[in-house]
């Protein structure tokens, strides 16, 4: 058996000419946050629904609790706590309310389930305010506390602090890591936010046009940030050209005629420096830097990065 909670092979689902997701293989780890992460359109929401069944694959394969989704469906799904779309909640009801007629419908028993799902978002039980009032953080919260209703091991969660205040998101976050960390739920979560993903997850999956680029866990990532050093010097093709002959090295990036960065750190900044002066270059400038995971997700996604 496998040791992953999620694990998809090659799924792939397309919609006329085009691959909304292709061949996606992606592996979640028990107790981890796992975060899947993409721009708008990338293949995130496509992916969830294919995990929960919301809609079929084309090709491949989903295997949740190391068993076959498509053939063990309803087992599966009774183990998984999802926010997707947003529920449909009845306006006219207050938020007690609307997790009663949740919890009946998918049959968890009395009313202790639902005070404890609204403790962990904070949410007030027996709040009189109609769900109609709610603000957007609210409902987001009150999704959240229909997703845990059921104590589910695996939570998949679309964009939960999609539209959230500052101080929403800070909450919310911290209920989610709480989830894991003090529950030790499984969770998957998507996000176009790349400062969000790198603040809340364990692991992350970058999606680009439906093609997984990368998966690793945080750790890993952060430290493939590489570290160069920055140049300013007054002829950066003079400049190169002695890295090249020199110092064997093109290891290196031309940003315009006097910044240079020397991802090739081995060299010793002053030797090159010695060089550059003896050939009549000016230096004012020369100093150690990490590419940020920005950089970094710009570099593996080829363009404008994530916000
Ligand atoms: N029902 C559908 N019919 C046709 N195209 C779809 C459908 N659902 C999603 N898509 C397309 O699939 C791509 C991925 O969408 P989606 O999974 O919603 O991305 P994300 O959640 O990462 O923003 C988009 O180009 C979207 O337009
Ligand atoms: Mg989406």
């Amino acid at each position: 058996m496998s040791d992953f909670v999620i694990e998809t092979n090659n799924l792939t689902k397309q919609y006329g000419e085009q691959k909304s997701v292709a061949n996606l293989s992606i592996h979640v780890k028990k107790g981890r946050i796992y975060g899947l992460l993409g721009r708008n359109g990338a293949g995130k929401t496509t992916t969830m629904k294919m995990l929960l069944g919301l809609t079929s694959p084309t090709s491949g394969e989903v295997r949740i609790f190391g068993k076959n989704m498509h053939t063990n469906e309803k087992k599966i799904l009774s183990r998984i706590g999802n926010l997707i779309e947003s529920p449909s909640f009845y306006p006219n009801l207050t938020g007690t309310e609307n997790l009663k007629i949740m919890a009946r419908l998918r049959g968890v028993p009395g009313s202790n389930a639902i005070k404890k799902a609204l403790d962990v978002v904070g949410l007030p039980y027996k709040d009189k305010k109609l769900f109609s009032q709610y603000s957007l953080g609210m409902k987001q919260r009150l999704g959240i506390a229909n997703a845990i209703l059921h104590d589910p091991e695996l939570l998949i969660l679309d964009e939960p602090i999609n539209g959230l205040d500052p101080i929403g998101i800070v909450e919310v976050r911290d209920f989610i890591k709480r989830l894991s960390t003090e529950q030790g739920k499984t969770i998957l979560i998507s996000s176009h936010i790349l400062s969000e993903m790198a603040l809340l997850a364990d692991d992350i999956g970058i999606i680009d046009h439906g093609v997984l680029l990368e998966e690793e866990s945080l750790s890993e990532l952060e430290k493939k940030n590489s570290r160069y050093v920055h140049f300013i010097v007054t002829d950066t093709s003079q400049a190169s050209r002695i890295l090249e002959t020199e110092f064997h090295t093109s290891n290196f990036h031309i940003d315009d005629d006097y910044n240079l960065r020397l991802y090739d750190t081995e060299i010793e900044v002053a030797a090159i420096t010695r060089k550059w002066i003896e050939s009549g270059l000016n230096i004012s400038e020369a100093h150690t830097q990490n590419d940020t995971l920005e950089d970094y997700f710009k570099h593996v996604t080829g363009g404008e990065g994530i916000a």
